[in-house]
């Protein structure tokens, strides 16, 4: 059969059958590589499938919506709890038996050590199974070490390999009988059916479309590791999202402790759910209540902070906004944040000059997310403003208020989802007060033991700080 050869765009994925000097999809220069797909007959989804079809097992997959005991898909129902809390909370109520998840994040943010724990956990929960752990990067020695730091209980029953070729993986595979593979990592292995190198995007793509044929055929939990490159020159996880049943990405600044897991996609829950895990010389141990671990270090009663309850998924962060306006020197006054959109930062200030009658226009602004969160949520607006408001009138928020809300173009402040939940975890964490959405104080009065504040306009925004 004849061979095709196809260009890849590395960055994006784009690929198109000539050459080009930059890819017309991302605008990258000189990102277009050869890649050699060999087109042989076991080349097909259907050999892996019938490689790894279950004996016995209905080979049909016609059923009924409501057939209620169709053993096709037991996933559901049978989730394995993990080791730990938040782990369950980002994979929507615990592990599915034959879910594959893609897991990814910067190098050395604590993947490989998040899934030996995984592995752990699992034989924890089912004794009588099998775990394959698969590493194309790192020695089996050093996994090994790893593994007596983090104090593995069950290493007699997790199997162990260093390999990088998919198809010796496979037979690994019918070795051991596993019901949970973890790859570590995507971008170093690699399937004979096509030439390129390994981290090439149809490599990844390949890699990863088999390895989800193994998890729905042979019934097998797979995780699998993703490296996010910052250069696009090896192909990341984004290209293979739309294939897996869940994503996860890990995030955390180097140096600090904590870390976040967040679920970017979930064919088996919710997405947008934060775990929230710190990194102890045992390995990642659950935080259990991550809204007084992002108040912890905060000062009483400063100038340009303000609180506000966020949700994360289904859970309420109560997180601290920090703003420093100083007199800018230049014409064309500074702005920097980090953990809020630039975008969104050029909007509020924009409404507070315009609305409260801030001088803000002719201040350098610095704006910052205490923690390291990402906040994108648009009733974050108030607590934002007030932060800033904050400092250019040089007045402290009292340090027991919360504020919720967003603000339009216009001024006015917004309801926000969830506000009951929002405000029970401001009156769990001590606070006193809580700044919100006129239109919503109704709904918010069902809440005994705080005092409720209602604003319609940031106009208001000064009296109330
Ligand atoms: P690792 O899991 O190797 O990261 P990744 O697989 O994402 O590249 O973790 C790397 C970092 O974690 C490393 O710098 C050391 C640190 N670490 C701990 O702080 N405690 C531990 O118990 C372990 C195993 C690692
Ligand atoms: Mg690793």
């Amino acid at each position: 059969m004849k061979n095709k050869t196809q260009y890849s765009c590395q960055s994006c994925g784009f690929s198109t059958s000539k050459w080009l000097g930059r890819c017309p999809e991302c605008g990258g220069w000189n990102s277009l590589v050869e890649e050699k797909i060999v087109n042989t007959k076991d080349n097909s989804i259907a050999a892996v499938r019938d490689q790894f079809q279950v004996p016995g097992k209905t080979t049909s997959n016609l059923i009924k919506l409501g057939d209620e005991n169709s053993n096709l898909r037991p996933g559901f129902s049978n989730r394995s709890i993990t080791h730990s809390k938040e782990l369950d909370r980002v994979l929507g109520g615990g592990m599915v038996p034959d879910g594959f998840v893609l897991i990814g994040g910067d190098p050395g943010i604590g993947k490989s050590t998040l899934l030996l724990q995984v592995a752990d956990g699992f034989m924890q929960s089912n004794p009588e199974k099998h775990v394959l752990y698969v590493s194309g990067e790192e020695s089996l020695e050093q996994i090994q070490s790893r593994a007596k730091r983090l104090k593995i209980e069950n290493s007699n029953s997790i199997f162990l390999a260093a390999e990088t070729q998919l198809e010796k993986v496979f037979n690994l595979v019918k070795e051991t009988n596993p019901s949970l593979l973890i790859m570590d990592s995507l971008q170093t292995f690699s399937t004979g059916f096509i030439e390129s190198a390994p981290g090439t995007v149809s490599q990844v793509r390949e890699v990863t479309s088999r390895l989800m044929n193994l998890a729905k055929s042979a019934r097998i939990a797979v995780w699998l590791v993703g490296h996010v490159t910052k250069d696009g020159a090896i192909a990341g996880p984004k290209i293979v999202e739309h294939l897996v049943d869940t994503v996860l990405y890990f995030e955390g600044e180097q140096g600090q402790t904590m870390r976040l897991l967040r679920t970017v996609k979930n064919r088996f829950g919710n997405t947008n759910e934060l775990g929230v895990f710190e990194m102890t010389s045992e390995g990642l141990s659950d935080v259990a209540n991550p809204s007084s671990l992002f108040l912890s270090e905060r000062s009483q009663e400063a100038v340009g902070t303000a609180i506000v309850a966020t949700m994360e998924g289904s859970r309420p962060l109560l997180v601290e906004l920090q703003a420093l306006c100083v007199p800018s020197p230049y014409g064309t006054p500074r702005r920097t944040s980090v953990g809020l959109d630039s975008q969104k930062l050029a909007i509020l200030t924009a409404v507070l000059e315009k609305h409260a009658e801030a001088p803000i226009l002719n201040h350098d602004l610095f704006f910052n997310v205490a923690g390291g969160l990402k906040l994108s949520e648009p009733a974050c607006d108030l607590a934002s403003m007030a932060a800033i408001l904050s400092s250019i009138i040089e007045r402290p928020i009292p340090s027991s208020t919360v504020f919720l809300g967003e603000v339009g173009l216009t001024g006015e402040v917004r309801k926000v989802s969830q506000i009951e939940l929002r405000i029970d975890e401001a009156k769990k964490l001590g606070f006193k007060e809580v700044v919100l959405p006129w239109s919503q104080m109704d709904r918010a009065k069902k809440t005994k033991g705080i005092s409720l504040v209602g604003i319609q306009h940031v106009s208001e925004l000064r009296s109330k700080i």
